[in-house]
């Protein structure tokens, strides 16, 4: 996913890259580890700086929420967001922020999902209401693209790519169990248990259960 988030992106040493609700650092410390700019985690939550922080004590993880980020204008050349749009409370004030934060012609990559892709993961199988509510949770692309223009970007450039397939095992199924994925928070409690009983079905009839992950950079 680095790759595909550098991709026409070029950093040098001096560059500041900003990852936008890294959550626990795993793209930072991966971005850090591949490229020579300065970089920084930003996310609203101390539980999951803190995970990032053990993980990579000398990446600077600062506590902030995405539409209130505490940097000079013009002050950064790159900053990304991976699996994050679908939490901010103000998508347009954050895009507004991120405008704001970025030095002239520099540039901005969100990971995200399009709603074509939301309906092909295999979650939306086992549990189709996930994948209604989550169509509302996540601006689909041409709305991103919309809502980028309104906050100064001057040219925008949706892609999307399609990961090697893979076979889900059963930390797939634990994670499921755990309701590990936000989305199964928000569907109801009939929705979720016929969902993970048929999923349990599935990995005791020994289906093999290939997913390819998909996923939009704008
Ligand atoms: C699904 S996680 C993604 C983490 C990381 N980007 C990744 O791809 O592994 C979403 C993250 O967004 C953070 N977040 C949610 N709302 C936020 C906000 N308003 N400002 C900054 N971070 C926020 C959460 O705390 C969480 O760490």
């Amino acid at each position: 996913m680095i790759h595909q988030i550098l991709d026409g992106v070029s950093l040098s040493e001096s560059s500041l890259v900003l990852d936008v609700g890294c959550g626990t650092g795993n793209n930072t410390i991966l971005l850090a580890s591949t490229e020579q700019a300065r970089v920084i985690g930003l996310d609203i939550s101390h539980g999951m700086l803190q995970k990032a922080y053990e993980k990579q004590s000398q990446i600077p993880f600062v506590q902030a929420p995405a539409d209130c980020i505490p940097f000079a204008t013009e002050s950064v050349d790159f900053v990304f967001m991976t699996e994050v749009l679908h939490h901010l409370p103000d998508i347009p004030a954050t895009f507004h922020e991120i405008c704001r934060i970025l030095k002239s012609s520099e540039s901005f990559c969100i990971v995200t999902q399009s709603h074509k892709q939301i309906d092909q993961r295999m979650t939306s199988r086992f549990f189709p209401a996930s994948a209604e509510i989550d169509k509302e949770r996540y601006p689909d692309i041409d709305v991103i693209d919309e809502l980028l223009f309104k906050a100064g970007f001057s040219v925008v450039n949706p892609k999307e790519y399609t990961y090697n397939p893979v076979q889900l095992g059963v930390e797939y199924l634990e994670t499921v169990t755990k309701r590990g994925f936000s989305m199964l928070h928000k569907i109801s409690k009939e929705d979720y248990e016929k969902g993970l009983e048929d999923l349990r079905k599935a990995f005791q009839q020994s289906e093999v259960l290939m997913y390819s992950a998909d996923y939009s950079f704008v």
